[in-house]
């Protein structure tokens, strides 16, 4: 009799239900498995016989022949020796196969029948319960990432044998997880940076905020020691905490990267990435002959910090510009194509020049007119135009130095102004299908960024004296935007104008 164990397989970051036959003929012993399975896959033929054997039970001395259906997708993963294994032992009659009809097993086993931990649990017990499934059996480990989802019932197991005791004698004790609570604790956290340990830089703090609240891109361009990688890494504190959908959404990127740690199952912050500037274009993208997420997709609803950004080779930050205008990349190889979410925040950070002191007060930049238009060559006029928030920050003074008594803002208190923020944008938004100011098309621009007609002479003014672009100008708009919500302002009025127009195209020149 052929024997059928539900599981699953990841593509991208869905998952798809797989059915597991097992079949033992007359022949001499040898197993195979068919189906389009991948190395993992292939190799889990010596695990299962091990962890069976091992396990007290019997392998059939006969030929196995395992098929994963449906025959013409692939597979990949090591979550199969479980399943694999539990075929064998409904042949052998070691369990009842009647009782494992509403069950899908996932796990690795090692030669002793421990189980081990897999990844993307989230995602695959998600395409296990849309496939309409009751039970899954997971490793104990995996067990709570896997009771992030409702509906379905999950299980944890240590050993094989565990699994099998649990349909003859004792039953495995059910997982449960309260998420939203789970979410609303973890995200009171603390974070290891926090504005109140920055002095002084209120301008750029300001930016940092607007930034925040609007979902904007950022670039800091400053002298060495300024302090800009020390905000940009504060920079995580401030930024509204997650909504539960979207820590789900994070934790299935997380989780097919087996970036989830046991204890902690669900992503519960927004992502920082901080990516070193020798990362490949096909690390930050994603890909690969197995394609897999990269930085970008990794810094969804977070953000993706770029230090020492003229540093990054130019073909790299090109990669970008795709992503920073679609919020989701598609990776196509030969036989398929995968679409991941990369909905980021950029942070930027870079000295003006190569010496890092043109327009500092204090010392002297050394570099000549030919050095300064090369190293900023490095930066492309479309990727300069996406980022909406350009800002100088300077050195601080020795006596903001020095002032050592002077309370700063904690991140906490600017954070409360951020999410107060991004809730009249959800709420503007609800029917747009967009969540931030940063997010208005052009059409959305013209809906909701009116201004009056004093406010239009101004912009006016700032057109011809600046040169605006027609994206400059939206984005200006876009940025008043965010300025009057963080000011509970309905209407944009002109003070908020003028500051947006502090924000404008960084211009060496003005250094
Ligand atoms: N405003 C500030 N308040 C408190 N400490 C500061 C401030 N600015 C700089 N520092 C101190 O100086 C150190 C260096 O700052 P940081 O690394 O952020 O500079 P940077 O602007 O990134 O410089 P570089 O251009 O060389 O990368 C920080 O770790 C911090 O200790
Ligand atoms: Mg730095």
């Amino acid at each position: 009799m052929v024997n059928k164990i539900t599981t699953a397989t990841v593509i991208g970051l869905n998952a798809y239900r797989v059915f597991v036959e097992v079949d033992v003929l007359n022949s001499l012993p040898k197993m195979s498995i068919v189906g389009l399975p991948d190395t993992a896959i292939n190799e889990a033929r010596d695990r299962v016989r091990s962890a069976i054997k091992n396990s007290g039970f019997t392998f059939p001395s006969k030929k196995v022949v395992v098929n994963l259906a449906p025959a013409d997708l692939k597979k990949e993963g090591s979550n199969f020796d479980l399943p694999i294994a539990m075929g064998i032992l409904c042949e052998e009659e070691a369990v009842n196969s009647e009782l494992l009809k509403d069950y899908a097993f996932l796990g690795e086993l090692s030669l002793d029948g421990t189980l081990r931990g897999v990844n993307g649990v989230l995602p695959l017990v998600l395409g296990l319960k849309e496939a309409g499934v009751k039970n899954v059996v997971v490793p104990s480990v995996n067990s709570s990432e896997a009771a992030l989802v409702e509906g379905i019932n999950v299980y944890g197991a240590e050993h094989l044998c565990d699994v099998v005791n649990h349909f003859v004698e004792t039953p495995l004790k059910q997982v449960h997880i309260d998420v939203s609570s789970y979410l609303k604790e973890k995200s009171q956290e603390e974070y290891l940076y926090d504005f109140k340990d920055v002095k002084g830089q209120q301008k750029a703090k300001r930016a940092l905020e607007i930034a925040a609240a609007g979902g904007h891109n950022l670039l800091m361009i400053g002298s060495p020691g300024s302090g800009k990688t020390l905000m940009a890494k504060c920079f995580a504190s401030i930024l509204p905490p997650l909504e539960l959908q979207e820590a789900l959404e994070l934790t299935k990127i997380y989780s097919i990267c087996g970036l989830l740690s046991g204890d902690e199952p669900l992503m519960t912050k927004r992502p920082f990435r901080a990516v070193h500037h020798t990362a490949s274009s096909n690390g930050i993208i994603g890909g690969g002959s197995n394609p897999k997420p990269g930085e970008i997709t990794l810094a969804h609803r977070g953000v993706l910090f770029l230090d020492e950004m003229v540093e990054f080779p130019r073909n790299v930050l090109e990669v970008l510009r795709q992503p920073l205008e679609d919020g989701e990349i598609v990776i196509s190889r030969a036989k398929n194509s995968i679409k991941y979410p990369a909905q980021f925040m950029l942070l930027g950070a870079m000295n003006p020049c190569p010496c890092g002191y043109l327009g500092d007060k204090e010392k002297q930049c050394t570099c000549s007119d030919y050095q300064i238009n090369r190293y900023l060559s490095r930066l492309s006029g479309p990727l300069l135009d996406r980022i909406d928030l350009q800002i100088e920050v300077s050195r601080l003074t020795p006596q903001e130095l020095m002032n050592a008594n002077q309370e700063e803002e904690s991140s906490a208190s600017i954070r409360e102004r951020v999410v107060k923020a991004r809730k009249i944008q959800a709420e503007r938004y609800k029917n747009d299908g967009i969540l931030t100011n940063s997010e208005l098309t052009s059409k959305l621009v013209k809906k909701y960024c009116q201004i009056d007609k004093p406010s239009s002479e101004l912009m006016k003014v700032a057109v011809v004296k600046y040169q605006l672009s027609g994206r400059r100008y939206d984005r200006i708009l876009k940025i008043a935007r965010t300025i009057a919500d963080l000011d509970g302002s309905k209407d944009i009025l002109q003070n908020h104008l003028m500051q947006a127009l502090q924000y404008r195209m960084f211009n060496k020149d003005e250094f």
